[in-house]
């Protein structure tokens, strides 16, 4: 096994040759999984550049460049990764230290970094500050007062933008951030008294506002509805308090299909009722010079990543038949159901190097851990398994290892590999620790 060394990709690396954009030879996607397989051992996490430039260029176009996009490293923050996004997208959206110190180690400029969460200890904002933090999104009133405090023992004034919470997430969201009781940004009730208070802080400049309220839509109505409620917060807010901002966040909400029978969602659909509303935002003075911005992970980086796991035994119980894997939910929570699901569904999945003409059967797939909760499928209809065989589980490029109990049962990590127009790009196992900056 190679490539086990940390591999920086050299900016404006050609993206031809990678599984979704074709290969300058004519190697399949299947070839390449098995290829990266071989080479570099399972369970294995391999990331499509191709595929993430692809989409990177889809949301510049469908929104005509109106916004600038920001990337959540909590998605996946693969060392490789961050240093390849560095010159496709515009910013990082941190919610750690360690994330921070991840895109500084991957060559961000962290002047290009925001800095989200909810709990961010003292050490933590002094890190950052001190570090030449872009903006950090200030999530509560008593987080201001810390952050003015620290941001003035450092000699520095410290750009920040204030993460609303709105009253209201429209129906469609895997996931909401607000709407409810929350413990993400101020309540947009309470905004009106906290906003002066922060304004007044001496070493804080207010430069923008933030919201991420919900994840994981794949209905464009849903996604349209809330971006307007975003817009009408934004407008509302920066009136009542005479703001002219820097930036305004809108968090996406953009989703990807991860289950048999989800519809991808129709992005230009999205794009057509969301860019005359930008456009009308945009015409009002206060707005003419804002940076509108797009806060997103998984439908940047989510379709383009395969989790690659080998059979290592096949077991009939009591009537079913089982692949035993060599890797489950201790690298890949979400695939086992375990991770914001309300139902576990099976993700999406192929056998690699299938016969085409082999009768598809029931299995259940199972990792290795000692839990009935380690599958990674039930019932899924696949070609009878064998010993040996590779599966690959789709929609794995985000929330994989970042998201996954790594440490359960000490079976080690997986490895991960990029795929690029330069072939096979292995960044070595998954990294837990923090690095602080080299
Ligand atoms: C503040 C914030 N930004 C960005 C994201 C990324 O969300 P997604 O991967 O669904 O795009 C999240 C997800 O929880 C978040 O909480």
């Amino acid at each position: 096994m190679d490539g086990q060394e940390f591999t920086a990709l050299a900016p404006g690396t050609p993206m031809t040759g990678t599984a979704t954009t074709g290969s300058p030879g004519s190697e399949t996607l299947d070839e390449l999984l098995a290829r990266s397989a071989q080479r570099f051992g399972t369970p294995q996490f391999l990331y499509d550049t191709g595929a993430i430039e692809a989409r990177i260029n889809k949301l510049r176009a469908a929104f005509g460049g109106r916004f600038a996009l920001s990337y959540a490293v909590k998605a996946n923050p693969n060392p490789g990764l961050l240093a390849w996004l560095r010159d496709r997208v515009d910013y990082l959206d941190v919610s750690s230290i360690g994330e921070f110190h991840r895109g500084r180690n991957a060559g961000w400029e962290p002047a290009r970094a925001s800095f989200t969460g909810p709990a961010k200890r003292d050490h933590e904002l002094r890190e950052a500050i001190g570090g030449g933090l872009g903006e950090l999104i200030v999530e509560s009133l008593r987080e201001a007062r810390r952050a003015s405090a620290i941001a003035g023992a450092l000699g520095r004034v410290q750009d920040v933008m204030v993460r609303i919470s709105p009253d209201r997430v429209p129906k469609g969201f895997g996931g909401h951030m607000a709407g409810q009781t929350s413990p993400f940004g101020i309540d947009v009730e309470d905004v009106d008294t906290a906003l002066p208070e922060i304004a007044a802080l001496p070493n804080l400049r207010i430069v923008g506002l933030h919201i991420f309220s919900g994840t994981q839509s794949l209905r464009a109505e849903a996604i349209v509805e809330n971006y307007a409620l975003l817009a009408e917060i934004f407008r509302q807010v920066s009136a009542r308090h005479d703001l002219r901002p820097r930036k305004l966040v809108f968090g996406s909400g953009l989703g990807i299909p991860y289950h048999e029978g989800d519809m991808p969602l129709d992005l230009g659909a999205v794009a057509a009722e969301t860019v005359p509303m930008l456009d009308a935002l945009r015409a009002e003075p206060r707005f003419a010079e804002t940076r509108l911005t797009l806060e997103l992970g998984r439908y940047l980086v989510g379709e383009a990543g395969y989790f690659l796991v080998r059979v290592v035994s096949i077991k009939r119980s009591r009537g079913r038949t089982i692949a035993l894997c060599d890797g489950g939910m201790n690298n890949h929570l979400p695939a086992s159901g375990q991770f914001g699901m309300v139902i576990a569904r099976n993700y999406r999945m192929h056998l690699v190097g299938a016969d085409p003409e082999a009768e598809p059967v029931d299995v259940d797939l199972s990792g290795p851990l000692c839990t009935s909760i380690d599958r990674l499928a039930r019932g899924i209809r696949l070609p009878p398994l064998a010993e040996g065989d590779l599966i690959a589980v789709h929609q794995s490029g985000a929330y994989g290892p970042t998201a996954s109990p790594l440490g359960f049962i000490s079976h080690g990590l997986p490895v991960e590999v990029l795929a690029t127009g330069q072939g096979l790009v292995g960044t070595g196992r998954v990294s837990l620790c923090v690095e602080a900056p080299r």
